[in-house]
């Protein structure tokens, strides 16, 4: 009897659309096969309901736990903030302490707002910018979250973020009369960028971006946006939910020298525990009083505990710097292991972040191939690989051994006149959809 794909079974009639985390769903991955659940892990292992120990060479926490998983220093500060109360009718100093390291780290940024989830706290930054700007339209690329001042570009038209995360996501239940206030731009695409400028400028109240995601920044596209919002006085909020912490100490913009006018922190700020912080200029941060943003859990204190703890030994051990370091391994091992087996692969993102996409025939095909092969060499796989400190040199070379070893089997479906008929279940989903 498999656990967890009876606890999945059950979920899916107790829970709709079967988890939280749209990228948790196990039929992005291995339908019926996925592990799904987890009883415990540490470093970059996890055991699933099985009993089955597996290396996470996938998302690391979809990209939270940049230290690996149930650190022991992050732990301990958390378990003595739960000891000395981690929640009462006073606030906790931590707080404090955090806006002013936020603050000491990227010194264009004066004050800080703290909130527990990326995309709620990309809301508070989008709505500090409508209040400080007294403007509406956003500009963005890239994801940012589920709320519906995002969604809402999906309105006028479905593709509207198609390219962004994932094609498809609906957004049924947003107000129609969102329609036409928030539109997207591609990266890089500098040209595209200055026409939506041309034409909205004056109506503009935020510019909403990572700085850095998929493909590395053409020469001058940072810059133009900076210029241009500069000299239309619109907020550029830069996105750090994913980037931060992982190219450097602090946000990936510092490595590009653009400061943004705000800048957002989530996941990896924190190591796994609910943590987000939105910081930035004084004037811009002061509009938060004119405007009611505020919720009770965003006092509680062990995010702020796990944050401190996280920076401080992100610092410590200059994890960014091993961070990339993998990376670079991994991808170039990828790339060695798809032309030794006539694999075409296209690899890209940001070192950290680093993911392929096949380019031979049925690729959704090989993908879930790919995933279920790896599986069996006892690796949580799909076609990204976020480093974590916790991955150790024979953790990367026993993956690239297991990736090679994979690619072969990929290079005989490929060869096949049916490459489903190399797998054991379903084709895994490429898109946002209902489940039935
Ligand atoms: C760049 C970016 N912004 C926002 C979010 C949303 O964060 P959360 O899932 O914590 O709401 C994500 C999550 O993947 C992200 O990568």
């Amino acid at each position: 009897m498999d656990k967890n794909q009876a606890l999945y079974k059950k979920a899916k009639q107790l829970i709709p659309g079967g988890t939280q985390l749209l990228s948790k769903r196990p039929e992005l991955h291995l339908p019926g096969l996925w592990p799904t659940y987890y009883q415990k892990a540490k470093g970059c292992r996890v055991w699933d309901l099985n009993g089955r120990e597996l290396i996470d060479t996938s998302y690391m926490g979809i990209g939270a736990c940049i230290l690996g998983y149930a650190d022991p220093d992050v732990n301990s500060a958390v378990k003595t903030s739960i000891d000395q109360g981690s929640m009462t009718t006073l606030n906790c100093p931590e707080e404090v302490e955090l806006a002013e390291l936020l603050c000491q780290l990227h010194p264009w940024a004066k004050m800080a707002r703290f909130a527990r989830t990326g995309g709620e706290a990309m809301s508070v930054a989008v709505r500090i910018a409508r209040a400080f700007t007294q403007k509406s339209l956003i500009l963005f690329c890239g994801y940012h979250g589920w709320h519906d001042w995002y969604l809402a570009a999906n309105i006028a038209s479905i593709k509207g973020l198609d390219g962004h995360l994932l094609p498809g996501l609906m957004p049924s239940g947003v107000s129609r009369k969102l329609r036409s206030t928030s539109m997207p731009f591609a990266y890089n695409d500098t040209e595209g960028f200055l026409k939506l400028i041309a034409k909205y400028g004056p109506q503009v109240g935020a510019v909403v971006m990572e700085p850095i995601r998929n493909f590395h920044p053409e020469e001058n596209f940072l810059e133009t946006v900076r210029r241009e919002t500069r000299k239309h006085g619109i907020v550029l909020i830069f996105d750090e939910v994913s980037s931060g912490w992982r190219l450097t100490l602090g946000g990936a913009h510092l490595k590009f020298k653009i400061d943004p006018d705000m800048a957002v922190f989530a996941k990896g700020i924190s190591n796994g525990y609910p943590m987000a912080a939105i910081i930035g200029k004084k004037d811009v941060m002061n509009a938060a009083q004119e405007s009611f943003i505020s919720s009770t859990y965003w006092t509680e204190r062990t995010g702020p505990v796990a944050a401190l703890a996280t920076i401080r030994k992100l610092k410590k051990y200059a994890v960014a710097q091993r961070l990339i370091e993998i990376g670079t391994r991994i991808k170039e091992g990828w790339m060695n292991a798809a032309k030794k087996q006539s694999l075409r692969i296209h690899v890209g993102g940001m070192e950290p972040l680093a993911h392929f996409a096949f380019e031979d025939k049925e690729p959704a095909v090989l993908k879930t191939l790919f995933t279920q092969e790896m599986l069996g060499f006892g690796f949580l796989a799909t076609t990204a690989f976020y480093s974590s400190l916790a991955h150790t040199d024979l953790d990367v070379e026993k993956y690239l051994k297991a990736v090679n070893q994979t690619f072969g089997v990929l290079s005989r479906a490929v060869g096949s006149t049916k490459p489903q008929q190399f797998l054991k279940g379903d084709v895994c989903h490429s898109g946002f959809k209902r489940l039935t």
